[in-house]
């Protein structure tokens, strides 16, 4: 993308005054606006980013002359031309432009969200200007390379709340029942963390040790599910001061929590926005997994502070330095406030496999992307650019060790603050920092796409190394003539002894040191590792024992499987290797291997075998099924009660039958008191009862969801909707989500939660066909990708072949890329079937 397709050519804006007066009960607004911008070159026309706003009025001041500009509507580049009748010279003007727009539906650009507050429906006024949201709400360089001051004022009703980035400065009272609410000059900074938030909002306040007033502001009536963010957050803040050693440079910090919001929350500089489940905590009806999400919400959008709003990206190519660092820095933060959560165990699983899951398709993309079209960077907020990024983070961090990497970090914020760098500049600094060459090692990882697997063998004392691309599909590593080699750095276990390396060619030989080896210890490196069939049996003990720490006997099973699915290895060693994990009891590995046998559980769904899988699975969940139980134990660690609900949500959904009855039980008493059961596992009760229930449990989970009025919990119910048996329920809730009583931002999960369920993935295809184009009406604006990600999953042929079909017959721009990923994964599906379907079925009648 060059300048001037970005409108970097013609001016640089220094400074916004912004008068926005919105009007909450036509939904549209009027502004008035003057930009003090340098006129670049003698020009008689200049250019501004606007979309679906109408332009009264635009001049242009040139030494106290005003000249009168003719405005033309670029509808397809979404900006204007001020045409001025004589040229305009170089230096520094002030624009003044008078104009009116739409608080519209969708949730990005200025738009309503709605609450209730005595079973009255009332709406606030809010924004979502990331990525290209503020050229719907001013005229601009909406760019963000394009940092500016913004003085902003609100003109709005007494009665009601303005929020915006900084502080209020002044409040004048209007003798009409209006306000106008003027805020501090911001930072300088750029449009898309910018936020204009109008409505009835309650807040409570509490200042950082380093001087911060932080409020958390809710819609009326819940303001005691604030506090653990607040308390969060005015913790986190003083602490990521620390760490970065540059200050705040707001006076204030705000979090809001927002009824109707695309994604979990947005960064906006000094207003965090964020879903009601992303923010708010209700001691008894909040899970212990919904807790830790909040905190992870809230350490997310702070570490953007200062990654992200105080240094920015150069373009959006580089979107990773913003979401894969946040993605790294949020661990940092929650693992000091939160050390008992064990969350740089669980980044494996969060952030490293999900990585993985995405960038082993041939249809990934490099973290450093090229995105020349702005109408498509939407889709580059995936796995690749947030988890891959912090998985090469957590690599490079590893490396330059603690100390070096905090240090080059600092560099590097200080040396860009209010500015905006390319990836090298962070190299850069980390380089400098540490005295140690990086660049090398980063580069494949951000430049290259997909990742390497190691094959290891034993060749009489030695082992013998080869790295080449994975890819999950075994058509796609077929079709493939990738030779990138990596240059891995690699810390290696020969039984004690530890040994570093840096793999940086194809094959490596390395001399065996002991009796067994696992390679990439604590799975820091961003790499697979499978191994021939000997050295998985010397593994076995150090897995069994559980001398090996649980990050590494969970990517020992990862890789197993992925392995086994794209035909390195077969399905039935990856089945025979989890005999070595009965004594296993951590909840990353449950958590993995529940995810990687429900994958085997989808292919085998058609197939005679199916129910054998289901008796093998079920024993498998039995015993640490026994273990954990249903009753919380005092003094039990939050990875246990995470472990409870992976463990019995298998064991339900391979249909055992104490777990299904139990379940039943309490979902009879959660039905007429949601209190008597614990919210840790009211999700475990809903879906379970959902998968073996009837009309009778749909309607009264369906009534439940209609009667809830915190997320949280509503987000149970609607995944529990899905999962019946009966087709025509799913259907049902499918068409429910459509309903008034569901709000557009979950309607995505009621169909990827449909899909899930092998009884719901024909229904719900049929569903979206039907309803394509509400569909993307409903979803415009918002992460459409949801459409269809739940295809992905699907194993049958008949039904891959009509899904194809009618995506080649509906292409859409915002879902060529995921349509891409979802049909590779799928021709992925049915190929691993064919290939391992007689040797699984073998395995399972023969097992003992
Ligand atoms: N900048 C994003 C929010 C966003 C996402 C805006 C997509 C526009 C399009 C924000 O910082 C973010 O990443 N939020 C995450 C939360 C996080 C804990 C990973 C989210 O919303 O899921
Ligand atoms: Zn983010």
């Amino acid at each position: 993308m060059n300048d001037k397709d970005r409108l970097l050519h013609q001016i640089i804006p220094l400074e916004y005054n912004l008068l926005l007066k919105p009007d909450l009960e036509k939904f549209v607004f009027t502004g008035e606006e003057t930009l003090v911008c340098t006129v670049k070159s003698p020009t008689k026309e200049i250019s501004l980013h606007a979309h679906e706003l109408v332009i009264k009025k635009a001049i242009i001041l040139e030494n106290g002359e005003e000249h009168i500009a003719e405005v033309s509507y670029n509808k397809k580049e979404k900006s204007i031309t001020l045409h001025f009748s004589e040229e305009i010279q170089p230096g520094k003007k002030k624009i003044q432009l008078i104009f009116s727009g739409i608080i519209g539906e969708k949730l990005s650009g200025w738009y309503k969200s709605s609450y209730n507050v005595d079973g009255k429906k009332k709406y606030l006024a809010t924004t979502q200007l990331e990525q290209i949201g503020a050229r719907e709400v001013f005229p601009g360089i909406d760019d963000p390379m394009a940092k500016a001051v913004f003085r902003i004022s609100l003109l709005i009703p007494n009665a009601l709340t303005a929020i915006s980035n900084s502080i209020e400065e002044s409040v004048v009272k209007h003798n009409n029942g209006y306000k106008t609410v003027t805020f501090s000059p911001t930072p300088k900074m750029s449009t898309y963390i910018l936020a204009f938030i109008v409505g009835e909002f309650e807040y409570i306040e509490k200042t950082t040790t380093s001087g911060v007033k932080v409020r958390v502001f809710v819609t009326p009536g819940k303001k005691s599910l604030a506090e653990f963010a607040l308390d969060t957050s005015t913790k986190m803040l003083p602490f990521y001061e620390k760490y970065f050693d540059i200050a705040y440079p707001l006076p204030v910090l705000d979090l809001i929590a927002i009824p109707d919001f695309d994604a979990g929350a947005m960064e906006n500089w000094g207003a965090i926005t964020a879903r009601e489940v992303a923010l708010l905590v209700d001691d008894k009806q909040t899970s212990a997994a919904n807790k830790q999400w909040v905190a992870t919400v809230i350490a997310h959008e702070l570490t953007h502070m200062w990654f992200g709003n105080l240094v920015t990206m150069h373009w959006w190519s580089d979107l990773w330095l913003n979401e894969g660092f946040a993605s790294y820095m949020e661990y940092i933060g929650l693992n000091q406030f939160f050390p008992q959560w064990h969350v740089w165990e669980q980044f494996s699983i969060l952030d490293h496999n999900r990585a993985m899951g995405l960038d082993s398709l041939e249809n990934t993309h490099t973290i450093q992307a090229d995105i020349t079209d702005v109408e498509r960077v939407s889709e580059f907020f995936d796995e690749v650019s947030y988890s891959k990024g912090a998985s090469v983070i957590q690599m490079l961090a590893e490396y330059l060790g603690e100390k070096d990497f905090r240090d080059g970090l600092r560099h590097y914020l200080k040396k860009h603050a209010y500015a905006n760098t390319k990836t090298e500049d962070l190299w850069e600094s980390l380089e400098i920092v540490s005295g140690k060459k990086i660049k090398h090692i980063a580069t494949t990882f951000t430049q290259k796409a997909g990742h390497p697997i190691i094959t290891c063998v034993l060749q009489g004392n030695n082992l013998q190394l080869n790295q080449t691309r994975f890819f999950s599909s075994s058509l796609s590593r077929k079709r493939s003539n990738d030779t990138t080699t990596w240059a891995i750095p690699l810390e290696n276990l020969f039984g004690e002894k530890k040994q570093t390396i840096l793999f940086d060619t194809k094959t490596m030989v390395l001399p065996m040191l002991s009796s067994w080896v696992k390679l990439n210890i604590g799975e820091t490196s961003f790499v697979r590792t499978i191994y021939s069939q000997e050295l998985y049996s010397m593994l076995q003990k150090p897995l069994e024992e559980k001398i090996l720490q649980k990050i590494d006997r969970m990517g020992i099973l990862r890789d197993a499987f992925d392995g086994a699915e794209s035909g390195y290895a077969s399905t039935v060693a990856a089945l025979d290797l989890v005999k070595n994990y009965r004594n296993e009891d951590a909840y990353i590995v449950w958590a993995t291997l529940s995810g990687k046998l429900g994958k085997v559980k989808n292919l085998l769904e058609s197939e005679k075998s199916e129910k054998l899988f289901q008796e093998y699975a079920r024993e498998l969940f039995k015993s640490i099924g026994k273990k954990v139980g249903w009753e919380k134990k005092s003094g039990e660690s939050h990875d246990d009660i995470l472990l409870r609900s992976v463990v019995l949500s298998s064991l339900g959904m391979y249909k055992d039958v104490g777990v299904i009855a139990r379940a039943k039980e309490l979902f009879t008493k959660v039905s007429e008191n949601r209190n008597s059961v614990d919210t840790d596992i009211r999700g475990v009760v809903y879906t379970v009862t959902a998968e073996n229930g009837g009309k009778k449990e749909f309607e009264i989970l369906k009534n439940m969801y209609i009667a809830e009025d915190l997320a949280a919990e509503k987000n149970r119910i609607g995944n529990a909707l899905c999962f019946f048996e009966d087709a025509h329920l799913v259907k049902q809730a499918l068409e429910f989500s459509l309903s008034e009583y569901v709000r557009s931002q979950d309607i995505g999960r009621f169909l990827v939660m449909s899909f899930e369920n092998k009884k719901g993935r024909q229904v719900a295809w049929e569903f979206i066909k039907t309803n394509w184009e509400t569909l993307l009406r409903k979803l415009e604006g918002h992460s459409i990708e949801w459409i269809l990600e739940g295809v992905a999953s699907v194993t049958s042929e008949s039904l891959a072949k009509d899904i194809k079909a009618f995506l080649s017959s509906h292409p859409h721009t915002k879902l060529e890329k995921t349509t891409r990923q979802v049909l590779e994964q799928m021709d992925s599906n049915l190929d691993w079937l064919e290939r391992d379907r007689s040797a699984i079925e073998k395995f399972l009648t023969e097992r003992v």
